[in-house]
């Protein structure tokens, strides 16, 4: 029988409590994908569909970035939608459009109360075998209530969310039914996550950004705070909006808030309680530049963040498809050989 190592110190699970440590830990929001070439290479060979269902890719894509790039933590290798599974819902992803889910309306209004059994066990069986593996830790994840309810509703990835905006506004009874069915998926699918062993999860509110304020506190923190009081292990909260709404986060009380690269770090910072860790905030398009602009903008970020002991690096969103290895290898490479000695007196 393999030893499940625990890892309890890490750098990252140091900055996740916000203790003190000698350099900032970093990993990638979708640090394992496209941009990689031996992810290519399985890619060419299988739909996504049958990666996220097959136990050995999701541990050898999960390990790639750990092996390629050397980053302090690992992100299992899913994806938001698998929640989808759990209510037998249709979905699959189409060359040049992403997700395409195909439930009628009337199927979703009748989404079941409770998710039926447990389709998840080649990711269950995954994450078991990671842990006995890896040396860092390994982050689980889910989409928030209201990105998953839009992607059902909408059937793909929308420009403009209408249909999702047009059921909320007319009929918010029963859109808050929805998101508290969802909501229980989403739990169970966490937990899940948990049992197997991740050391952390991370929920993607993608795409809270296209709510107000208002509407975002009623259809997606209560859910949220819901999600986070159900699990008991820490929890990094992403929300893409989350520069403007971080004080409305901080109520939620994640573990940690993940900020997108709309504002300077440090600004977004000073909304944010100490005892809550931090976590962001390159622009992902700044990978595209030479090393020579890579460097001064990392710099600046780590400059900016030096001595606060709950900074964990990472993009303000994912690794785009197209970035070159090389540069995300610098940035990583930069991070870590950081030491807030070196700054000038
Ligand atoms: O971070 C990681 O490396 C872990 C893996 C991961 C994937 N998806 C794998 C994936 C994570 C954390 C996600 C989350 C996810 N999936 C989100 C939330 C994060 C965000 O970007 O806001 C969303 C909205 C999705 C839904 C989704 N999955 C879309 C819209 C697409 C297609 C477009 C795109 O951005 O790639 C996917 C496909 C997907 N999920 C890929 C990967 C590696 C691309 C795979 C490919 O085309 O080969």
């Amino acid at each position: 029988m393999t030893a499940i190592v625990t890892v309890v110190n890490s750098l990252f699970q140091k900055a996740l409590r916000c203790q003190n440590t000698d350099r900032p830990p970093i990993w990638l929001m979708r640090q394992a994908g496209r941009y990689l070439p031996p992810y290519q290479k399985l890619r060419s060979e299988r739909s996504l569909l049958e990666m996220f269902h097959c136990k050995q890719t999701i541990v050898e894509v999960t390990k790639q970035p750990i092996n390629i790039l050397g980053v302090d933590a690992a992100i299992v290798f899913s994806d938001i939608l698998m929640v989808l599974d759990g209510f037998g819902i249709d979905w699959r992803f189409e060359e040049g459009l992403g997700p395409v889910i195909t439930p009628s309306i009337e199927k979703v209004i009748d989404l079941p109360e409770k998710i039926q059994g447990y389709p998840y066990s080649p990711l269950y069986e995954a994450i078991l075998q990671l842990k006995s593996e890896l040396r860092v830790p390994l982050l689980g994840f889910a989409g928030a209530p209201f990105t998953i309810a839009s992607y059902l509703i909408e059937g793909k990835t929308s420009r403009d969310h209408l249909k999702t905006k047009k059921w909320l506004y007319s009929d918010p009874l029963s859109f808050h039914s929805l998101l508290n069915k969802i909501t229980e998926a989403i739990i169970d699918f966490l937990l899940i996550q948990r049992e197997a062993g991740v050391d952390a999860v991370q929920l993607f509110d993608s795409w809270a950004g296209i709510l107000s304020a208002d509407l975002y506190e009623e259809f997606s923190c209560s859910y949220l705070k819901k999600i986070i009081k159900a699990l008991n292990i820490p929890v990094i909260l992403y929300s893409r909006g989350s520069s403007y709404f971080a004080s409305r986060l901080v109520k939620i009380r994640p573990n940690c808030i993940s900020v997108d690269w709309s504002l300077p770090l440090k600004e977004v910072r000073k909304q944010i309680p100490a005892a809550i860790a931090v976590q962001g905030n390159l622009d992902p398009s700044l990978l595209f530049s030479s090393q020579r602009i890579i460097e001064r903008e990392v710099l600046k970020l780590l400059k900016q963040m030096n001595g606060d002991p709950g900074f964990i690096f990472n993009l303000g969103h994912g690794v785009l498809s197209q970035t070159p290895v090389e540069n995300v290898l610098y940035l990583v490479d930069l991070v870590k050989s950081w030491r807030p000695s070196l700054l000038p007196c």
